[in-house]
């Protein structure tokens, strides 16, 4: 089973700001589409309550000690084990290989050391924020793959999408 974070960062690492992406990167909400579909989605209370409603047709997996938040169709795990031992069972129910994490910040730290892959969107521009993704190492993370896109009318800004493999 793969574990791959899936992520947009700015230049300076920042992922988010008062619980809320810091940029309209519509043309990246289309890739987040497809790499996610079909597979189990692992996220932390405050991302799954920035988005706002359960992805469609992916299993969301919420991590959260309020076992009273409503996830319709979805499930809640009390810890990052239960969490991923769900994923595992479910990514096998659905024929799939890949357990997608997608943030926030200390769910990224604490699954990128057991990550086989990284799907960073990186965002041409540095905004303030308040949550930011651990630093890739490059000398665990090799980068295979890296495609520029330009801003689209939707978009605030340029951005790169690349996928890093563990060494
Ligand atoms: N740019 C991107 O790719 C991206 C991706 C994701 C999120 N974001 C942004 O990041 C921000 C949200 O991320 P965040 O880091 O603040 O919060 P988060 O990780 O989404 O949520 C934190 C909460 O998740 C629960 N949690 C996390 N780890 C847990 C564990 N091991 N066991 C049990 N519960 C656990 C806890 O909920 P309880 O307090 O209920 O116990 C914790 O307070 C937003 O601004 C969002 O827009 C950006």
């Amino acid at each position: 089973m793969n574990i791959v974070l899936v992520a947009a960062i700015g230049e300076n690492n920042v992922i988010g700001r008062n619980g809320q992406l810091p940029w309209r990167l519509k043309s990246d909400l289309q890739h987040f589409r497809a790499v996610t579909i079909n597979k189990p989605v692992v996220m932390g209370r405050r991302t799954y309550l920035s988005i706002g409603k359960p992805l469609k047709d992916r299993t969301n997996i919420v991590l959260t000690s309020d076992l009273a938040l409503p996830v319709p169709g979805g499930v809640l795990a009390t810890s990052l084990d239960a969490a991923l031992a769900f994923a595992k069972q479910d990514a096998k129910r659905r024929g799939t290989d890949e357990i997608m994490i997608i943030g926030g910040s200390d769910v990224f730290a604490r699954t990128m050391p057991i990550a086989s892959r990284l799907d960073i969107t990186h965002v041409h521009a540095a905004p303030e924020g308040d949550v930011v993704f651990p630093a890739i190492d490059p000398a665990v993370w090799q980068e295979v793959s890296r495609i520029e896109h330009p801003a689209g009318p939707d978009d605030s800004a340029a951005f790169a999408v690349a996928a890093y493999l563990r060494r």
